[in-house]
C-alpha cells in the first residue's frame, strides 16, 4: 500500500495532456457534485453506494466534510464542473478501525488516469484517518475499479454470489478488495 501523505489541494496532469485541481470537499460543491451524478450512465449505479443524483445524500455528504471519521475530495476541471468523487469513511463501533473507500469517475473523464490518482490519494487519507483497514466494494464486472484498487496493494478477501440485483433484475456477484496496514 502506497505510503505517501495525502497532497490535496494539487493538480494532476492525465495522460491525455487535460488537468484537473484535486481538492478537499468544500460547501456549496451541492450543484457541482449533482451534475456529476446526473451524468454517470445508469449502469454505474450499480457500483456506487451513494446516490449523487439525490439532493438530500449530496447536502449530507458536503455537510460531513469537516467530520472527524470522514474524508471526501473532488476532481475540479478547468471549466469548474467536479469530474471526481471519493471518499473515505471509518466504520462505526467494532470496525472503527476500517475505512470503506468509494470511487466515481465522470465517463468522459475515464481511462487517462484520473481513477488511479484519486485512489492513491483518498487511500492516503484512510491512512490519515487511523485506519488499520482499507476496503472497497464492487459488482465482479468493475474489472477497471479492481486493478486500481489490486496495483495499490488490496488482495481479494471475498465475493458475495448474487448480492447485487441491477433495475433489470439481473443478480450480479460482489467483490470485496482490502488492504491491511501496519
Ligand atoms: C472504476 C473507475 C473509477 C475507473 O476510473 P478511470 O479514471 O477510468 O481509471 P483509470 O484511467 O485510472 O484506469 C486505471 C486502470 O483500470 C483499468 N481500466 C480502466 N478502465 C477499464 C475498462 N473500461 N476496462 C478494463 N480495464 C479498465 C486499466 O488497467 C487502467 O489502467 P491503464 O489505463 O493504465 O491500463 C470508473 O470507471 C468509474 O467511476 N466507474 C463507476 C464507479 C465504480 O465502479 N467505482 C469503483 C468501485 S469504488
Amino acid at each position: 500500500m502506497t505510503t505517501a501523505p495525502p497532497q490535496v489541494p494539487f493538480n494532476a496532469t492525465l495522460r491525455d495532456g487535460r488537468t484537473v485541481h484535486i481538492r478537499l470537499i468544500e460547501a456549496g460543491d451541492n450543484e457541482r457534485l449533482i451534475a456529476l451524478g446526473a451524468a454517470l450512465p445508469e449502469n454505474d449505479w450499480l457500483h456506487v453506494e451513494n446516490d449523487l443524483r439525490s439532493p438530500e445524500v449530496v447536502a449530507r455528504l458536503v455537510n460531513a466534510r469537516d467530520a472527524e471519521h470522514w474524508r471526501q475530495i473532488v476532481a475540479v476541471a478547468p471549466d469548474g464542473a467536479i469530474v471526481a468523487y471519493a471518499s473515505a469513511r471509518l466504520l462505526p463501533g467494532r470496525s472503527s478501525h476500517v475505512a470503506d473507500i468509494q470511487l466515481i469517475v465522470d465517463e468522459a473523464w475515464r481511462r487517462c488516469g484520473l481513477g488511479a490518482v484519486m485512489a492513491g490519494e483518498i487511500v492516503a487519507h484512510a491512512r490519515q484517518l487511523g485506519a488499520a483497514k482499507v476496503f472497497v466494494d464492487m459488482v465482479e464486472e468493475q474489472t477497471a475499479g479492481q486493478a486500481i484498487f489490486t496495483r495499490l496493494g488490496f488482495t481479494l478477501e471475498g465475493r458475495l454470489i448474487n448480492h447485487i440485483r441491477d433495475r433489470q433484475g439481473k443478480l450480479h456477484n460482489l467483490v470485496v478488495l482490502a488492504c491491511h496496514v501496519e
